[in-house]
């Protein structure tokens, strides 16, 4: 039978590269910030720009596929994923670091049917790494094979994590008690690379046993969740479990031991889901 969605995959890499020279050229320029659920959630021209780049030019392609993108969204536009094939669209993840010219920022494109991710690209711009991966064909950094960490013990273990873009106090001690637990278990060390789609990549490339984070979206893990499962990792709710897309909570690790001790410290609060009424 044909591969009907490869082709969508191809222009979704293609695309993520446009974008991500875009982004590249965009650094060479002073950046007009501004601002969206808080002062510290920031959205710049480039992202919008990239957005509709990527919308656009599938749109073209692909004229019935859906799409949810993070500037849209913001916009005014629904976030319901339904069963008709999806394009999850993060333009700028690390949008506060492309801002600083903080050097990891990726164009995340996920794209899912039935709920699930088919496929999931993530283009680290400045670092020119194509991260890419099929469902049930495996996750690659531009071309090569990814195998996420064979660690298991969480005491040896590098475990990535953000504090997000809310300032509220209450979740920010839900944030530090569980960054206090995990360190003081304690982990080799905790990183954030100041994007959840990268972060996401670490785990798969080896480099970091574990992400999470309560307060992501869609749009920052559905590309991401899919490289760290064809790498061999494992996704969770930050409460153990099935992770839920839509949830805004994940915890994406190498394997199901590390993950289950992660659970077992975080101290894990609620958000409106993504496809909230
Ligand atoms: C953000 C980044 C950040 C994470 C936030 C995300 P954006 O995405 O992934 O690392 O902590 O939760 O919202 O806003 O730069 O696309």
């Amino acid at each position: 039978m044909a591969d009907v969605w490869q082709s969508a995959m191809d222009h979704a890499v293609a695309v993520a590269r446009k974008a991500g020279e875009i982004v590249r050229g965009a650094l060479k320029d002073e950046r007009t910030v501004m601002t969206k659920s808080c002062a510290v959630d920031l959205v710049t021209q480039t992202d919008q720009k990239v957005e509709q780049l990527i919308i656009q030019s599938a749109k073209e392609k692909f004229p019935t596929h859906r799409f949810i993108g993070e500037e849209s969204v913001a916009a005014g536009e629904s976030c319901i994923l339904s069963d008709d094939p999806t394009w999850i669209i993060d333009p700028i993840d690390g949008t506060t670091n492309f801002v600083h010219a903080f050097p990891f920022v990726a164009v995340s494109i996920g794209f899912s049917i039935n709920k699930q991710v088919e496929f999931g690209v993530v283009y680290s711009c400045l670092e020119d790494k194509m991260f890419t991966a099929r469902r049930g064909k495996g996750a690659f950094c531009n071309g090569e094979a990814l195998q996420v960490s064979e660690q298991a013990d969480i005491h040896q273990a590098i475990v990535a994590t953000e504090f997000g873009s809310s300032r509220d106090p209450a979740a920010m001690d839900h944030i530090f008690r569980s960054l206090r637990n995990i360190l003081c278990l304690p982990v080799h060390g905790v990183r954030g690379a100041g994007t959840a789609a990268i972060n996401m990549c670490l785990v798969a490339s080896g480099c970091v046993e574990a992400y999470y984070e309560i307060g992501i979206h869609v749009w920052d893990v559905a590309a991401g969740s899919l490289i760290v499962s064809e790498a061999g990792g494992v996704l969770m709710d930050v409460e153990g479990g099935d992770m839920d897309l839509m949830s805004r909570r994940i915890v994406a690790a190498n394997n199901t031991t590390i993950a289950e001790r992660i659970v077992k410290e975080i101290v894990s609060f609620t958000l409106q889901r993504d496809d909230a009424p």
